[in-house]
């Protein structure tokens, strides 16, 4: 089988540079030893596309990354309109935040179909493609319109919410059916894949039996498979970042204080305000902790050009302000706030010299710091994770302190406890937490996915059925984020952010 992966992001960077994104940074080390060719945005847009406007094929591990410029006239509706404005804050259960119009759809339609035609360079008997996240969910159906049986694997690496929360979205019955063209359709969490099939039931009035469901276009399946990550490669980049300048300077400032980290990218998903609230009641409810204890939360800046994001970006550099003005001393800052990104191997140094991890979203597909977090500790005097229990991770980490994000008291308290927790019933914590990691690895998820695929095309796959008739189109319509903004090359310059 040729693997060709194909995500919105893609992950050029090494280990000792900035890193790009949750999912890209837990695809590379997979993807690089698989020999796959992995297909996604070169970050630039052009007014004349045509199929064949990959910007750059180079070579990756044992496999290729195939860059491709998208259409300027449809980007912006795509990636910042559709994509990031509608399909995100509903999939993280923000109906407050979707914004929505018929011409973004419009342009997520475009980009998807224009993706489609692109793989066809890709394609032969034994290509299997394998599709990320939310940005193409439509994508599996343009490849069977353009005669693809080959077979299609689609993972979602958000979570799936409540029907009716989907349902908010107006086009919801016109993205479900198109995913059904998928031979396997991957969630990160069970709740996910009950949410997903509820859905077809209630709202397509399909039939789910045994994770199987029968639609226009065949037979799909839908499946579990939680995200990991590299658990021995991060452990050894925790071990080597030890000499790193920046993780030398960070243990030189502590000067005996103990150390929280948090690692996120500037989304509204992540409870950065809640967390940053979680440490201000943390100094007021024990004042001795003062000049003891100090939160590290790197905060990349993420999706800046969407309201929602520029506005959190502004609430937190005010409220960290605010929380450093009344608790700090002229020799003690309690938040160290920073606004960028530093390579995996920086941060696998850092975390290992925090005595306690907070992963605290309000809603995560999985969360990847949080593992990261754990395989990076020292296994002789371990740190403390403190994890909100609506992190797809918590299934698995169920040793971590599990904590609800909207309870600042609670997590207050719950800090305090992680602070004074002896070494034994850490290590003990830490223990269950590796054996859970080193049980559900990334090389175990890529190979499961893979293996799955293959079972699912043999089935009666959408795959084996004659070309579907063409799925409703919407009508035209251009973009309605500016043009000239997102032709702006900085724009898209790639940035880096954490989960
Ligand atoms: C999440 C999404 C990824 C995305 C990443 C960074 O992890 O699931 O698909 O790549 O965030 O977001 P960005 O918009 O910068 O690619």
């Amino acid at each position: 089988m040729d693997l060709v992966v194909v995500s919105n992001r893609v992950a050029r960077a090494k280990a000792n540079e900035p890193m790009t994104g949750g999912l890209a940074a837990a695809l590379l080390p997979v993807v690089e030893k698989s020999g796959a060719i992995w297909v996604g945005s070169s970050g630039r847009v052009r007014d004349n596309v045509s199929k064949d406007s990959f910007a750059k094929i180079e070579s990756l591990g044992a496999g290729a990354l195939a860059l491709l410029d998208l259409p300027a006239a449809h980007y912006g509706g795509y990636y910042e309109g559709f994509a990031n404005s509608a399909l995100w804050p509903a999939l993280h259960s923000r109906t407050d935040l979707i914004s929505v119009s018929q011409d973004n759809y419009q342009c997520y339609r475009e980009v998807n179909a224009f993706m489609a035609r692109a793989l066809m360079r890709f394609n032969k008997p034994s290509a299997a493609f394998w599709i990320q996240d939310y940005h193409f969910l439509t994508l599996g159906a343009e490849m069977r319109e353009l005669g693809i049986r080959n077979p299609l694997g689609f993972f979602l690496h958000t979570p799936w919410p409540a029907r009716r929360v989907i349902a908010g979205i107006p086009h919801h019955r016109d993205l479900v059916e198109s995913m059904l063209a998928y031979d396997l359709i991957g969630f990160q969490t069970e709740d996910d894949c009950e949410n997903f099939a509820t859905y077809l039931r209630a709202e397509l009035g399909l039939e789910v039996n045994g994770g199987s469901v029968s639609s226009r276009f065949g037979t799909s399946r839908i499946a579990v498979f939680p995200i990991g990550i590299d658990v021995d490669g991060f452990a050894a980049h925790a071990q080597r970042a030890a000499s790193h300048p920046d993780v030398s300077r960070l243990r030189k400032s502590l000067h005996g204080e103990r150390l929280a980290i948090g690692v996120d990218r500037v989304d509204y998903s992540k409870g950065l305000v809640n967390r940053i609230s979680a440490f201000d009641r943390l100094f007021e409810i024990q004042p001795s902790l003062k000049r003891s204890v100090s939160l590290l939360q790197i905060a990349t800046p993420s999706r800046g050009g969407i309201e929602a994001y520029s506005n959190l970006q502004d609430e937190l550099s005010k409220q960290v302000t605010e929380v450093n003005g009344r608790h700090g001393e002229v020799d003690w800052t309690p938040i160290r706030y920073l606004n960028k990104g530093f390579s995996q191997t920086v941060l696998a140094g850092f975390y290992r010299a925090a005595q306690v991890g907070v992963v605290t979203p309000l809603h995560d597909g999985m969360n990847l710091v949080a593992k990261e977090y754990v395989a990076a500790q020292n296994p002789i005097d371990p740190g403390v994770l403190v994890l909100s229990k609506f992190a797809g991770a918590a299934n698995e980490l169920d040793t971590a302190l599990l904590v609800n994000p909207h309870d600042i008291d609670g997590m207050a308290r719950t800090i305090a406890t992680a602070l004074s927790m002896p070494s034994t019933e850490r290590r003990m914590r830490w223990e269950a937490m590796m054996a859970k990691l080193r049980a559900g690895t990334i090389h175990n998820w890529f190979a499961g996915f893979i293996e799955a695929l293959e079972t699912a095309h043999l089935a009666v796959g959408p795959s084996l059925l004659p070309p579907v008739v063409r799925p409703l189109r919407v009508a035209g319509g251009s973009s309605s984020v500016s043009d000239r903004r997102m032709r702006d090359p900085a724009h898209f310059a790639p940035r880096p952010v954490a989960n």
